[in-house]
């Protein structure tokens, strides 16, 4: 039974975080991975937020940081982080972000907040990819969390149609644009058996300009904040 004392709650007489506590232990985990006077690639998010407030006070250990996001270019420098754009960044030895949803295979989803395409090109650029979540993202198969794709504004309604093909039940994001000025459908329904074929399956309909499925580039290292402690997955 769950029991709730004060801000506290409690199952079995054992204290349970919140997932903010451990979106917050996955963060501090991360802090072992950064690569000392390199650069760091940071990804997106409320989980990113909480890594960036972790990462200030030791933000002398990187030469600076290349943001996926206008949002953490922002929540960088309000931190006094050195921010690089990408384009002058030789080289990005690691790369930190989160994700909606992570399978045991280390596949998977990402786009909740909508900066997918560019998450995807420094996952690509980066030599170590370390994802953070908190354990409730952690599925046996990729699929309950809607799969975002970003796709030019010409193309949505011949993309959504060929997401119906595929059995996905295709929701256009209203009130968003990515970075990029584009729109983001929100899959819901997908059958994500192989996350290898169906990544590639969505990347190849024109007009795609990035998918959330994580499986071609998955990460390289999972730590999943729990109640008590990080794993970590490889
Ligand atoms: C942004 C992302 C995020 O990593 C993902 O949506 C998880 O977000 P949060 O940390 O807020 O739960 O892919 O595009």
């Amino acid at each position: 039974m769950l029991i709730a004392m004060g801000h506290q709650v409690f199952y079995q007489g054992i204290a349970m975080s919140s997932v903010a506590e451990k979106k917050r232990r996955a963060a501090q985990a991360a802090l072992s991975y950064l690569p000392d006077q390199e650069i760091l690639g940071i990804g997106t998010g409320t989980t990113i937020d909480i890594f960036i407030e972790e990462l200030a006070p030791v933000a002398q250990r990187i030469k600076g940081a290349v943001p996926s996001s206008e949002q953490t270019r922002k929540a960088l420098i309000a931190a006094g982080i050195p921010v690089i754009p990408f384009e002058e960044a030789d080289s990005i030895p690691v790369y930190i972000d989160s994700a909606d949803e992570a399978n045991h295979y280390l596949h998977l989803i990402k786009g909740g907040g909508g900066a997918l395409t560019q998450e995807k090109v420094l996952a690509g650029a980066s030599k170590k990819f370390v994802c953070i979540i908190n354990d409730e993202k952690l599925v046996r198969r990729l699929g309950q969390h809607p799969v975002p794709i970003e796709v030019l504004p010409m193309a949505r309604s011949y993309i959504a149609r060929h997401i119906t093909h595929l059995g996905g039940r295709p929701i256009w994001r209203e009130n968003f644009i990515t970075d990029n000025g584009n729109p983001i459908l929100d899959v819901y329904d997908l059958s994500i058996d192989e996350p290898v074929s169906m990544e590639k399956r969505i990347n190849d309909i024109s007009g795609v300009v990035g998918v959330g499925i994580f499986a071609l580039r998955r990460a390289d290292v999972l730590l999943v904040g729990k109640d008590d402690q990080v794993d970590v997955l490889t």
